[in-house]
């Protein structure tokens, strides 16, 4: 098995150069992390005639060791790329595949350059520009459009990264005693959560929302679509990281999306354009895209993957009771 190591530059190259990703001319300069992640080890490989992104994903989450993830998972992120790659208008919004090694778990990406993601909307306020907006809505009306199934089947059921997500979005944050002290985050966040944990309707509606989200369905999702998976780069909007695409309800997507847009409190006219431009929103169930948009929310606020938010407890109090509204109605 080959490990992936910033600090084994030699190691890489002879790796490298026996999958013939790396010419006898060539040599690396330099390996720096890619940019912040949480979920797999992904390192820019600068070399004498260029570039590249390098990803492996391993049993386990690369931030919290001690989390279990499915160790294949970067095959199902290049199954997504390839799956993509006959539709332009998402290929072209996303890095290539250069290379894919299915034993070894690692994934090679063309390199969008030194690119920030969004991340910048969370800690300093940054408004999505319209432009901006509109390139994220636009993909996912392409994807959502041109995926479609008539019958769902068993393609890309990614089945176990969802059980993961399900537990991280649906389960352990209504957990009483999860061994996650928010007070930690914040003073005063865990009994706050506390009031949400112990409402009996609230937990039979998440229940639900979990159901729906474990279920198939028609039409192929990015799975984690929110700023870490947009990046800004000099050619504009880039999405990346589909590791949790799979066959569901398009308002999986959509609810995530705009959760995030709340999250990070972008002007209601940004909100308003990305309802006004997903092309089929009349035809959504807007009680699953509402209950999708408030689960979300709460589990950024009072589950394990926290977010780098500059928010006081009072505005999260109120984020929290909007999105407890958005479930419930
Ligand atoms: N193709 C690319 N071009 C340029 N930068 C990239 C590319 N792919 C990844 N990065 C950088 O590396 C970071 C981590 O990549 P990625 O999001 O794929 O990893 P991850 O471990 O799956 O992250 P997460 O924990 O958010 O799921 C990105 O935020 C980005 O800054
Ligand atoms: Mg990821």
């Amino acid at each position: 098995m080959f490990i992936l190591d910033a600090n084994a530059p030699e190691k890489l190259a002879h790796y490298l150069k026996d999958n013939q990703w790396l010419s006898n001319d060539d040599y690396i300069l330099s390996l720096t992390k890619a940019g912040e992640g949480n979920m797999n080890y992904v390192l820019r490989v600068t070399t004498k005639l260029g570039t590249f992104i390098i990803k492996q994903s391993r049993g386990y989450v690369e931030k919290y060791p001690q989390i279990k993830a499915p160790e294949k998972r970067v095959l199902t992120e290049a199954e997504f790329y390839t799956k993509i790659s006959s539709v332009n208008a998402l290929k072209q919004q996303m890095p290539k595949i250069l290379g894919l090694d299915a034993f070894n778990n690692i994934l090679l990406l063309e390199d969008l350059g030194k690119a920030s993601d969004f991340n910048s909307m969370y800690t300093s306020g940054y408004i999505l520009t319209k432009d901006e907006t509109l390139v994220l809505v636009a993909y996912l009306n392409v994807l959502h459009t041109k995926s479609k199934k008539e019958v769902s089947d068993n393609e890309l059921a990614n089945l176990e990264m969802r059980k993961l997500n399900y537990e991280h979005i649906f389960h352990y944050p209504f957990l009483i005693d999860n061994g996650f002290d928010l007070d930690s985050i914040q003073d005063g966040l865990q009994s706050l959560a506390l009031n949400y944990k112990t409402d009996a309707l609230l937990k039979s509606k998440v229940q639900e929302l979990g159901t729906h989200y474990m279920a198939k369905g028609c039409y192929l999702l990015h799975g984690d679509y929110y700023p870490a998976s947009w990046l800004s780069t000099s050619n504009g909007v880039k999405i990346i990281d589909p590791e949790f695409c799979y066959y569901g309800s398009r308002e999986f997507d959509l609810g995530v999306f705009i959760a995030h847009l709340y999250i990070s409190k972008q002007p209601e006219s940004i909100i308003d354009l990305v309802q006004s431009t997903y092309s089929d929103y009349k035809s959504l169930n807007q009680s699953l895209l509402n209950g999708f948009i408030g689960i979300e929310i709460m589990r950024r606020l009072i589950g394990l993957a926290q977010l780098p938010l500059q928010m006081n407890l009072k505005d999260k109090a109120k984020l929290l009771e909007f999105a407890y509204q958005s479930i419930i109605q």
